[in-house]
């Protein structure tokens, strides 16, 4: 088929030609949003997954979602290095500051945004965080203590009163969250805690690893309540094969049912692969119906794209002792591994892997499911490091 019309997007955060099997998550943000307008209190929710089963993407939908509905709508991506934590709390202030306004937009201004405005304002001078001005003199003594448990939640509560009064909520959207810094990430569990309680519009909606609940709840026990939590993971069948035949039929592709099968079978109902091994399909496929023969080419040069890019560019990340622990790892298939029988398979002791362990967590590789266990974020890693092993 002609490439320039191949309608499937694989890549980190690239919304799918079909968004499928994630109606029940979007209608739980419908529901916030009708609550909210309501006056009803709410959570906030929370999604995790391994990498490439369209957290991101879910994110994304749910954001415009909120948008759309008159939302004010910030978006942050956590990173994992420590430099980053100054720099996303100026992008966090830069972000409020750039959407407060919109809302002075207009001749009367409301005496709350104005007041909003201020805190703001002096919320970004206390960060160091200047470039947008907002035309007020700063609410001294207003969200500029310094410590942000303090200075985060008179920052919402003045926006909420703006907000509230025009009925809209602000909805704080936040990537890969257990990479925030504990820090931040306290304060921001604090302030939502506060406006529980308190009746502020703010919802902080986020996505990340499956071991993001778990984060969240070492950090303030109380966080379990506070979210509505939520697994994104692979897709069913019936609906694996929608992410494939959907975008393709209208377009001038269909499938024998033993290639749609043998698609479906390779990427284990993973979005991603999905869309890389939909990608190939289409590519190979020189008429309107992909044969079985299309779908072995197809699988042959998805996985090979699949090696070379979501697997690689994990894989480049780790150290060579690093990369010897994900290959121990991969005895246990999928996972998860127990970590005494890593290093058992390393000839090391369990305490002296430590180290590279928290490496690897860091870079966002393995994650911890329970205590003594570790896994891959990736799903499918335990065949790339299988096909890979002589790159050590
Ligand atoms: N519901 C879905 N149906 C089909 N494809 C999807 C879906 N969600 C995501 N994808 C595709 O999966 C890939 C990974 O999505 P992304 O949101 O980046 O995953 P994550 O954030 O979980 O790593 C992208 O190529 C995207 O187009
Ligand atoms: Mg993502």
């Amino acid at each position: 088929m002609q490439a320039a019309l191949n309608p499937f997007s694989p890549g980190s955060g690239l919304r799918p030609p079909a968004l499928v099997g994630r109606e029940r998550e979007l209608e739980a943000l419908e529901i916030l949003v009708e609550r909210t307008r309501r006056d009803l209190s709410s959570r906030g929710i929370v999604l995790s997954g391994l990498r490439g089963v369209g957290k991101t993407v879910l994110l994304n939908e749910m954001r415009n979602l909120a948008e759309e509905q008159g939302w004010f709508v910030v978006s942050l991506e956590a990173r994992p290095d420590a430099a980053g934590a100054s720099s996303i709390r100026r992008l966090l202030g830069r972000a409020v500051a750039t959407q407060a306004r919109t809302l002075a937009r207009g001749k009367a201004v409301a005496a709350t945004v104005k007041e909003a405005l201020a805190t703001i304002t002096a919320f970004n001078v206390s960060l160091g965080a200047s470039g947008v001005a907002l035309g007020v003199e700063r609410a001294e003594g207003r969200a500029d203590s310094g410590d942000l448990e303090i200075d985060l939640p008179e920052l919402v509560q003045d926006l909420c009163a703006a907000l509230a009064e025009r009925g809209s909520a602000f909805g704080l959207f936040i990537d890969e969250f257990q990479d925030l810094d504990s820090e931040l990430m306290r304060a921001l569990l604090v302030t939502q805690h506060q406006a529980g309680q308190r009746g502020w519009p703010f919802y902080i909606v986020a996505a990340g690893l499956p071991n993001l609940p778990r984060v969240l709840t070492d950090a303030r026990s109380y966080a379990e309540r506070l979210f509505d939590y939520r697994t994104v993971a692979r897709l069913p069948s019936e609906q694996a094969r929608a992410a494939l035949v959907d975008p393709a039929g209208p377009l001038g592709l269909d499938f024998e049912d033993r290639a749609l099968a043998l698609l479906l079978e390779a990427s284990g109902g993973y979005p991603y692969f999905l869309q890389e091994y939909g990608r190939a399909v289409w590519d190979a496929a020189p008429g309107p119906r992909a044969t079985v023969d299309d779908a072995r080419i197809a699988i042959e040069t998805g996985l090979a794209r699949l090696d070379d890019g979501f697997f690689r560019s994990r894989w480049d990340r780790a150290t060579r002792s690093e990369r010897r622990f994900m290959v121990a790892m991969a005895t246990d298939g999928d996972g998860p591994s127990a970590v005494g029988d890593v290093a058992r398979r390393l000839n090391i002791k369990a305490t002296s892997l430590g180290p590279y362990r928290a490496g690897l967590i860091s870079k966002g590789l393995v994650y911890p499911p329970e205590h003594g266990m570790i896994a891959y974020t990736v799903p499918g890693m335990d065949g790339f490091v299988d096909r890979h092993r002589e790159d050590l």
